[in-house]
């Protein structure tokens, strides 16, 4: 059975990942199960797909086994694509879900705006511990709003809408059947499963 590192120390990242991994001949372990002090790698790629390689690479050179590494984020057309690939650290250093939707807010509101176009994006790679690598992607598209609306979720969900519902309105479930990283995930499981073969 094939071991993977999971590159994150996200519980629910990891749940979502062995979900979507069920049937496959795989045995899964994350960041937070080998109680490693590895320090971060730089993610200082320009696209989604470079940054997941560059942790796919990075932690499967540091802990020797197969890795797998996402990288996500959100992409609004009204501001040229921000926060694209800096979504995470979006109003700067000491960025939390709170103020990244706070400045999403106030820029969309300087354009005069109250809602824009927008989309989800995932990037997913995996590198083998010969070298070999699989890369899928998920999109998932909708629209900024001003107000937020529900609890579930966690980043800029509760600005994000698809059709009359937020993200953060939708069950775990359902985010995961239209979400960027439910559609990357699918992806990836159907390339592992032949590569595995
Ligand atoms: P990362 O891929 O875990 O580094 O996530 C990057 C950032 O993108 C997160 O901190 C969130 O701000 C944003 N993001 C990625 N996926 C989602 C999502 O499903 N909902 C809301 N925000 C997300």
């Amino acid at each position: 059975m094939k071991k993977i590192i999971i590159a994150t120390r996200n519980k629910g990242k990891v749940k979502e990942i062995k979900d979507a991994f069920l049937d496959l001949p795989v045995e899964l372990v994350s960041l937070g199960d080998i109680d490693s002090e590895l320090p971060e790698p730089v993610e200082d790629g320009k696209t989604f797909i470079d940054n997941s390689l560059i942790k796919a690479k990075y932690y499967q050179e540091q802990t020797g086994m197969a890795c797998l590494a996402d990288d996500s984020g959100l992409e609004v057309e009204a501001l040229g694509g921000a926060p694209g690939v800096y979504s995470a650290r979006y109003s700067g250093e000491n960025a939390n879900d709170a103020s990244n939707n706070a400045k999403l807010v106030e820029e969309l509101k300087k354009l005069g705006l109250e809602s824009s176009e927008a989309a989800y994006q995932c990037a997913l790679t995996f590198i083998d511990t010969d070298g070999s690598v699989l890369q899928s992607q998920g999109f998932c598209r909708g629209e900024i709003r001003l107000e937020a609306v529900g609890s579930n979720g966690f980043g800029y969900d509760p600005y994000f809408y698809v059709g009359d519902k937020s993200m953060a309105q939708l069950t775990l479930e359902e985010k995961d059947a239209i979400s960027h990283r439910g559609e990357a995930l699918r992806k990836m499981a159907v390339q592992l499963k032949e590569y595995l073969q």
